[in-house]
């Protein structure tokens, strides 16, 4: 299929290579992306991150083609998620809401009440009216909610990011050796460990609206590479360091220039999600826009 690139709207995450980040319409975390997918009224949505946040932009935009410049970049935390626990939990506690992070699939999403993201899920489950909150399946951003919201009761999930749970203390307080004075920003995907050292925790846009907004010079970075693009082009004058050297998420990486030229050459997947799963995930997805308000 030939898509004219007046046509579609090209979003990527902060992850991706800046080559593409550079190249897009928009950048910006899950949570800008899909809000930004439901804006736009181009009838084509190229989407330049891993294949679940492709699939709730079609959820949330079904009249749209979206398409993704490569099939398999895949994220390893949206496969955590088992339905048959979601299905136990709902049948033994009352007064329940099931809060599921977007970093999980179709199927999932559409078995809970409410999607989530890094950037809104303190809010949202805050204005849930249930005491009781699954939420799954990171269990390293579910501890950084429920620490915030003492007033609910959390059932976590085991699932967790790769890439993230592997960043170690040692290796920030090397960082913060060879970089006194910096203040720490991290990823709420990171161990508890690494959060409480952190001046911010949140989602990738919040690590870079408080550093644009920080007095600081120097600041150390617990999250994947690709964020410091952004992060220097919207922080002149600042310095940026990852906590590990190859802070990396091998998926958003297969995400390539040329992958994404291809898409405007014919190339490209089209996603695609059965409609009776679409349907159950529209309605999580539609109320985290809402209640995220
Ligand atoms: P954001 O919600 O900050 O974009 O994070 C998504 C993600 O995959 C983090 O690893
Ligand atoms: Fe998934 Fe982790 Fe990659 Fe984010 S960094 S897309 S959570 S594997």
């Amino acid at each position: 299929m030939h898509i004219e690139r007046n046509n579609a709207l090209v979003l990527a995450h902060y992850y991706a290579p800046p080559a593409v980040q550079a190249a897009a319409d928009f950048v910006g975390d899950s949570f800008a992306l899909a809000q930004q997918a439901v804006r736009s009224d181009k009838p084509v949505i190229v989407f330049c991150g891993v294949t679940f946040m492709g699939e709730s932009v079609k959820i949330l935009c079904p009249e749209k083609e979206v398409l993704l410049p490569v099939p398999d970049a895949r994220c390893a935390l949206a496969e955590m998620a088992a339905e048959q626990e979601i299905l136990h939990i709902r049948e033994t506690v009352e007064d329940l809401a099931v809060v599921v992070y977007v970093n999980s699939s179709a199927r999932i999403k559409a078995l809970a009440d409410v999607v989530v993201t890094s950037a809104n899920a303190v809010k949202v489950v805050s204005r849930l009216k249930e005491k009781n909150i699954c939420f799954i399946p990171d269990k390293n951003l579910g501890a950084f909610v429920a620490a915030q919201l003492p007033e609910k009761n959390f059932i976590l999930g085991h699932g967790y990011c790769p890439v993230h749970e592997g960043t170690t203390v040692s290796e920030v307080e090397a960082s913060f050796a060879a970089h006194p004075g910096a203040l720490l920003l991290a990823h709420a995907e990171c161990p508890a460990a690494v959060r409480e050292r952190a001046a911010f925790v949140g989602s990738t846009a919040g690590m870079i609206a408080f550093a644009e907004k920080s007095a600081a010079r120097e600041f150390l970075v617990a999250t994947e590479e690709g964020t410091l693009y952004e992060l220097s082009r919207r922080c002149p004058g600042k310095a940026f360091f990852t906590t590990r050297a190859d802070f990396v998420c091998a998926d958003m990486k297969k995400v390539t220039k040329a992958a994404l030229d291809a898409v405007f050459a014919g190339g490209g997947t089209r996603v695609e999600v059965e409609e009776r799963t679409a349907e159950g995930a529209r309605r999580a997805l539609v109320r985290m826009l809402e209640l995220a308000q």
